[in-house]
């Protein structure tokens, strides 16, 4: 059941889009500094950059986007374990949470510091994390649209029929 009234949803979800989307958005930006730095970009201007861009927004937007996903499961008809969708796509982004915090942070921070010392192998310390966490974020973007894989086992046949009635919760 909904305990957010219809307005609020979608004030929710266009809060969802954005964040998140906007956390697609970011990725990118650094996808596109890592392969500028591999290119022969200036390492002085590409790494610290990405070093401000992970920092200031990357980041951030990791930890308000896993919130605000919470909140669109948890307030929202789909919850949280209710729908395979969903739990794959709070399974992804957890994990992505976690990587980007303890791994690519710190990691990215560094390549900042060592600017023209900086080896082939570190610049692919920019370009291989933010590939992998692009193609991830599309696939939950894809996944969210499509919504495959109906419901989890245990869901009750009268809930069941009610919702594909409806078409989807809401
Ligand atoms: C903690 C992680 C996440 C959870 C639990 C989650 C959960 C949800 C839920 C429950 C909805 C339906 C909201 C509603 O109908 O009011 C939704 C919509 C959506 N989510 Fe997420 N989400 C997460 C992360 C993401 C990410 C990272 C992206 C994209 C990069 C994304 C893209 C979308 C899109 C495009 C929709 C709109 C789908 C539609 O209305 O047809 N979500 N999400």
């Amino acid at each position: 059941m909904s305990r957010l009234s219809p307005t609020g949803r979608k004030a929710l979800l266009t809060l969802h889009l954005v964040t998140s989307l906007g956390w697609l958005g970011a990725d990118l930006g650094l996808l596109a500094l890592g392969v500028a730095g591999l290119r022969g970009a200036d390492p002085e201007v590409v790494y610290p950059a990405a070093g401000l861009l992970v920092t200031y927004l990357f980041a951030p937007l990791s930890v308000l986007v896993w919130l605000v996903g919470l909140a669109s499961a948890l307030l929202t008809p789909w919850g949280l374990l209710r729908w395979r969708w969903v739990l794959v796509k709070f399974v992804i982004v957890t994990a992505m949470l976690g990587l980007v915090l303890l791994l690519l942070t710190p990691t990215v921070r560094r390549l900042g510091e060592l600017g023209p010392d900086l080896t082939a192998r570190d610049r692919l310390d920019l370009v291989v994390p933010p590939a992998v966490s692009t193609t991830l974020l599309v696939v939950t973007t894809v996944l969210s649209t499509y919504k495959p894989w109906g419901r989890q086992r245990g869901v009750r046949r009268a809930e069941l029929e009610s919702s594909q009635t409806a078409g989807r919760p809401g």
